[in-house]
């Protein structure tokens, strides 16, 4: 008999491992504090890009969705799938997963699995999760099973999925391990075990870790190659020939989402108790942040080479989620730079075909031709790949490329990162 799942926290994450489990005919409780997402789900009507509305209709029949806990008594397994964001301190913020558990201990049932999704510093499990969730009078280990498998979803993408990417677990106890593979067998073709929930917690910032300070490394050598006159793109194409040894990583302007940013940060916290500085993370963390005000002072510098100062200048900005692809625009270095622009006094302007409105900016999104009429330069901040670049180049008054997408458009005179 197929298992009843119930997940906890229903957004990029969540709602595509609930669709997963439905697909494999398993029927799915899935609770979500926001009541407009269970509205959402109930009528079929998706919220999240990677999921189309009519694989989510598809499914209807299967997921449950409720703001209500108490539904999850019947579930065999509960996966839990909140956010873990950062305090204005940069401190880890475990607010959500804290209420989370809270309120799944009072409806938690002997034999059940629960396992932790979200991202999160290596002890989180045994010390924060286990003692809550046995409030229930309920032991971990003994009387339910708990683990930690990091989520590996990466939004937009089609060819690695929540099937074919292999997913990493650990248990609190080897029956808690062999019991969690037992449920994620049904939605992935591998499963990985580690020894315990730190190193699967750790596995997860390592890989996130890994990106943040090999793209802060790439940046870094962009804003020295902006001084010494080479073109850091060049410089890329011709490393990555190297078939051993390199792992090409793209310069940009800086890091968004709602991993990258702020993952590092809950190990480097972490690593404090341990006497510990991990200066990787911070120094990765700096040389990101200060990306946005290096692409402005490109555009500063463009304009000035035109006679134009930045304010009153009218800028169209092309790309303003956070990476190619989604709508995503959490901690989008695009708003970032879009705030320093105005704060200039320019007239900026935006187009991007994922994100039909900033309410936070009081913008939407204009006309490809109209916002490249209007500019008085026009900026590529993120690449979507249903965006014409050649076009963009073609037709843009003065042009600033900050992802090296022009290069092959035979625009010669286009300023780039
Ligand atoms: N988005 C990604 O690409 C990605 C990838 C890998 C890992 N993660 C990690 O997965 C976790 C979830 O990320 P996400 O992007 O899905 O977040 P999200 O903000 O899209 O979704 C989280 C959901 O949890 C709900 N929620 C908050 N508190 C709750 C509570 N107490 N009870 C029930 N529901 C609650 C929210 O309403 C929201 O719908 C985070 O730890 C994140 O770091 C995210």
């Amino acid at each position: 008999m197929t298992p009843t799942i119930g997940i906890i926290g229903l957004g990029y994450v969540g709602l595509p491992l609930a669709v997963a489990f439905a697909q494999a005919d398993c029927e799915v409780i899935a609770v979500d504090v926001d009541a407009r997402k269970i509205e959402s789900i109930g009528a079929g009507e998706s919220y999240i890009e990677d999921v189309p509305g009519e694989v989510l209709q598809g499914v209807a029949g299967r997921i449950h969705a409720t703001t209500r806990y108490a539904r999850l008594e019947r579930a065999d397994a509960v996966l839990i799938c909140v956010p873990t964001p950062l305090t204005s301190n940069r401190e880890p913020d475990l607010g959500p997963l804290l209420h989370s558990v809270g309120a799944l201990a009072e409806v938690l049932q002997a034999g059940q699995l629960v396992v932790l999704e979200s991202t999160t510093y290596p002890g989180t499990t045994r010390e924060r999760v286990a003692p809550l969730l046995e409030e229930s009078g309920l032991q971990a280990g003994r009387d339910f099973h708990l683990a930690f498998s990091p989520e590996r979803v990466d939004p937009g993408r089609t060819d690695f999925t929540l099937r074919n990417t292999p997913k990493v677990l650990g248990g609190l106890t080897p029956a808690c391990t062999e019991r969690a593979r037992a449920i994620y067998e049904i939605v992935c073709d591998e499963i990985v075990t580690v020894s315990s929930p730190e190193a699967a917690e750790l596995t997860k910032l390592l890989e996130n870790i890994f990106r943040s300070v090999n793209i802060a490394l790439v940046n870094e050598l962009a804003i020295l190659t902006d001084r010494m006159g080479i073109d850091i793109w060049e410089v890329v194409d011709a490393a990555a020939t190297k078939p051993y040894g390199f792992m090409r990583f793209e310069p940009g302007p800086g890091m968004g989402g709602h991993c990258l940013p702020v993952d590092p940060f809950y190990l480097s916290w972490r690593a404090r108790e341990f006497d510990m500085a991990t200066e990787f993370i911070e120094l990765a963390g700096k040389v990101n942040q200060q990306m946005p005000y290096h692409c402005v002072a490109k555009v500063q510098r463009a304009l000035n080479a035109t006679g134009l100062s930045v304010k009153g200048a009218r800028i169209g900005v092309i790309g303003v989620s956070y990476k190619p692809g989604v709508g995503d625009t959490r901690g989008s270095p695009a708003l970032k730079i879009l705030h320093l622009l105005r704060e200039l006094g320019a007239d900026v302007n935006y187009h991007d075909p994922h994100v039909a409105s900033l309410p936070e900016m009081a913008l939407d999104s204009r006309p490809l031709l109209e916002l490249l009429g209007d500019a008085d330069l026009t900026l590529i901040v993120t690449a979507h790949p249903n965006v014409d670049h050649d076009l963009v180049a073609q037709r843009s008054r003065l042009l600033v490329d900050l992802r090296g997408v022009t290069r092959s458009s035979g625009v010669a005179d286009v300023v780039r990162l």
